[in-house]
This record gives C-alpha cells, structure tokens and sequence, in this order.
C-alpha cells in the first residue's frame, strides 16, 4: 500500500484526553477517488483539509454514508478491530442504497489494517478509551444535476475517543417527528439519516432528555431505535430488541449482544415492541431495564423515558443484563476472553 508519512506527527502534542468526543484526529488518512468507472487503489496520506468544487454532487444532493467502527489495544499492545467485515458489508449495502459504487472488500479491509498499523501508538490505554475509526464516501463530481455523481471520494480518518454516554440517560419517546419510513434507507448510515434527526434532538434536549426514542413512522407506537443506538428492553428475565428492518439500522453491536445472550443463557427475543407493553411493564413491574447499544457507548443504560409529558423514572436494575454483555463484549474486543464466534481481527500490516 503506498504510504505517504507526515514529517512530524502531532501524537503527544495534545492532551487528548480531556478533548471532547470526535474532534482530535491522527496523523493520517486513507483516501480513494472513483473516476471513470473505478475506484482508485486506496493510499494513506497525511490528515489534512481537501479541495472541493462548490458544485461538488454531495452539497447538493447527500451523496454521502459512513460507518463508525473502533481499533483496541490489549495489555501486551496488540491491536484489534472487532468484526471489520460487517461494517464493510453494512458500508456496502449503504452504497448500494444511495446509489454509490461499492468498495473492494478486500482492498477497504488492507486500508483499515494499514491505517491502524500506522497509527497504534494512538489507541488509548484506558479502559473505555479506544481509537474511533470513520470511513465515509461523498459524491466529489463538479456538476448539479440530480443525478448519481460520476465521482466520488472514499477517506478513512480515526480519532482517539474516552467512552460516551457514559451517564445512565434520559430519553424521549418520540410521536410527531420520525428518523425513517418504510421504503426509505434508515437501514443506510447516509449522513442526511443523521441530519434530520438533529433537530428533533435539539427539541427533546431542551425539554431536558438526551436522546429521542424513536417509533415507527405510521403510528408512532411500536419502538424502533434509541438515537444512534439499538434499543434493548428486559421484561423480567427476558431481553427484547427490535427487530431490523428497512427502518432500523443493523447494528453490529445488536447483533453480538444477541448471539452473547445465547452463549450466555440469557433469553433473548427479537420483536415489535409496542409503547403500551413499556408503560404496561412499568406499572406491572415487569420492565427491569432499558438499554441502548452502538459502537460508540457499547451500553448506555436508560434511567428513565418521557411519553406524553410523563417522564418515567426506572430504578437501576441489580445484575444489569446491560452491565453483563457490555462485560462480555468489550472483555472479548481487548483481548481478554476467549472468542469463540472469530469476531476479533488482529493488525498485522507491517508499517
Ligand atoms: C442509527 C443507529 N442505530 C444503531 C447504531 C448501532 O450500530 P453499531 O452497533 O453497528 O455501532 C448506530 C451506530 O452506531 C446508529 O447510527
């Protein structure tokens, strides 16, 4: 892979720490371009602004979809990236939906070794911490015609991140506003899917939640997902998400808690969730816990939800399922359990 480095890299210039979530980034980046029917062989060029055409399809357009994945490092200062493959194939489906030519699966999965091979010294130590990696793709052709570009640009950039949400939180059930319909690509993580969430996340937040909850789009009454996380309800002893679909993003981390759930003899049950099961399990005593789960915070518990101006305050559930998979999950990212499902891919690229 051609690798252009910086002359002085910026590591131990900045008290990374205590910077807030997403805006310090390594020394490096990957970058592709599409031209002419293909895509470019990936490279890694020092990080960097880019030149762009004000005409450029994605300002007008979105053409644009990431992905959000994380490098560790276990205590001998190995580095791991977990299940890389599903987020090549969820970055391809999102292309395939928004009308982007897809990546090599092989070659995105060189860039992604590379990268990190080159920027290990940067993956936190504290637990919790980890290196945030974004692959994203946005349409670069310098034409405004609604069509799907000829060009575009492929990057991978990576950010030294402490854990998020790392408070239980408060969310708002959502009846008027919706993050996808059916047809739609809320299943894509196209950026205009985050867009338009924000401001009904703005509105929730002044009302003193942090994030929104939110429901399918015709009736408002069965849960789909909790901001950028998968929703997770316990009724007694039971574990119930949603299931994916269309509207719902197929989280990696969804998908690992439930497989975790099995090896652990936790039930598990994918289905519609109805907002009236919620209040009913609330009055009835049978909701224990409610958690949402993604990439970023692994777990973030839910200490209460507001519906109809009625917030709901849960107690915290002793024996947490929450606590219990975030355990097995993030024990088998850092290399501490054995992982017996292969999720685990070691850096191997020699820099
Ligand atoms: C809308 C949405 N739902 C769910 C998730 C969780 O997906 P994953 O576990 O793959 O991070 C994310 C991303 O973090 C998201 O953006």
């Amino acid at each position: 892979m051609k690798i252009t480095k910086v002359a002085e890299s910026r590591f131990g210039a900045l008290d990374y720490k205590t910077l807030p979530f997403g805006s310090l980034f390594t020394d490096h980046m990957v970058v592709a371009d599409y031209k002419d029917g293909k895509w470019s062989t990936p490279e890694i060029i020092p990080y960097g602004p880019m030149m762009m055409h004000p005409s450029s399809s994605v300002f007008h357009y979105g053409q644009a979809l990431f992905e959000g994945m994380k490098a560790y490092k276990d205590t001998a200062g190995n580095a791991f990236l977990f299940r890389p493959d599903q987020n090549i194939k969820r970055f391809n489906r999102s292309c395939e939906r928004l009308a982007i030519p897809q990546i090599d699966e092989q070659a995105f999965l060189s860039a992604l070794d590379h990268l990190i091979a080159l920027e290990r010294k940067w993956i936190p130590d504290e637990e919790g911490s980890s290196l945030y990696i974004r692959p994203f793709v946005f349409a670069t052709e310098p034409v405004i015609k609604a069509n799907p570009a000829l060009e575009y640009r492929f990057c991978i950039i990576c950010a030294p991140v402490a854990s998020y949400f790392a408070e239980a939180i408060a969310v708002k059930i959502e009846e008027k506003f919706s993050r996808a319909a059916p047809g739609g690509f809320g299943y894509a993580k196209a950026a205009g899917n985050y867009a338009g969430q924000f401001y009904p996340t703005e509105l929730a937040k002044a009302e003193g939640y942090q994030q929104v909850v939110w429901t399918d789009a015709q009736t408002h009454s069965y849960l789909e997902e909790a901001g950028t996380m998968n929703i997770f309800v316990r009724f007694n002893d039971t574990l119930v998400t949603s299931p994916v679909s269309d509207t719902i993003l197929d989280g990696i981390t969804r998908k690992s808690m439930i497989a975790l759930c099995k090896d652990l003899g936790i039930k598990v049950e994918e289905r519609a969730i109805a907002v009236k099961e919620l209040l009913e399990g609330f009055e009835n005593g049978n909701l224990v816990e409610l958690f949402g789960a993604g990439t970023a915070a692994v777990v973030s518990e839910i200490k209460s939800f507001g519906y109809r101006g009625i917030n709901y305050e849960l107690d915290v559930a002793e024996d947490a399922y929450g606590a219990i998979l975030k355990k097995a999950l993030t024990d088998i990212q850092r290399n501490r359990a054995v992982d017996p499902h292969g999720w685990r891919y070691e850096i191997k690229a020699n820099v």
